[in-house]
């Protein structure tokens, strides 16, 4: 392939491109190690930058919270393995930031020199820098399908409760055949299929299924928080 010739870039509904890689956690082989689990592979700019230490002391404390929700985390810069090495201790002995200390990041961070895995996850975006990752987020699902992609520009920090309730929505849209309004938060009511026929639309504006409707299309029903946990968090 030519140098400059453009990559096609993973897309929602794709199958996770295949990588073997060495992280600070010894080798990976993906998505295959991660069969049966929801992973979000995330790349970040550079180690010992002060967005990304902030980002990566604050997943490392939500590590628990994801993994009870069946999800891992697997990061990845263009930077070599002693240098992640060097970093991820400098964070755990030295950086205390926002009641956050003695972090120990657990998950992999992936060494990506030759910016191979970066490449193929379009991760390298030359009109942000053709030398670094930009901030990106890959929702995997436990099939090794691409979910849900997220893109941040270098300056910008990663909301990590947002990355987490778009986690749980889309696990419960799986769950529970139904799909999430704007800012939907566990417990909220969640949106039904829309009627599929004129006789289900008359029947919801008539009020004869037990579910809100704003109109036919738009119909909601109530779900609560603990059956919403609960299905994310089985085994
Ligand atoms: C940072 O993580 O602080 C950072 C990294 C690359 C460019 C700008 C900021």
């Amino acid at each position: 392939m030519e140098q400059n010739q453009a990559i096609p870039m993973p897309r929602i509904g794709d199958k996770a491109p295949e990588f073997k890689a060495v992280t600070t956690q010894g080798d990976i082989n993906f998505p295959a190690d991660y069969k049966g689990s929801w992973v979000i592979l995330f790349s970040h700019p550079a180690d010992f930058t002060p967005v990304c230490t902030s980002e990566f002391m604050t997943f490392a404390t939500l590590e628990d919270k994801f993994a009870k929700a069946n999800c891992k985390l697997v990061g990845l810069s263009v930077d070599g393995l002693y240098s992640h090495i060097a970093w991820l201790r400098t964070i755990k002995e030295k950086i205390e930031y926002k009641g956050m200390k003695d972090v120990e990041v657990r998950f992999p961070l992936i060494e990506d020199i030759t910016m191979e895995v970066a490449k193929k996850y379009g991760m390298i975006q030359p009109g942000e820098s053709s030398t670094k990752a930009v901030r990106a987020v890959f929702f995997i699902d436990p099939k090794g399908i691409i979910r849900a992609i997220i893109y941040y520009p270098l300056s910008l920090g990663r909301n990590f409760d947002e990355l987490y309730r778009a986690l749980i929505a889309m696990q419960t849209a799986d769950n529970f055949s139904i799909a999430t309004p704007a800012d939907w938060q566990p417990g909220d009511d969640v949106i039904v299929p829309t009627a599929g026929s004129c006789g289900v639309a008359k029947d919801r504006m008539e009020g004869k299924e037990k579910m809100k409707c704003y109109d036919w299309f738009f119909c909601t029903k109530e779900l609560d928080k603990e059956s919403v946990i609960k299905a994310v968090t089985k085994k």
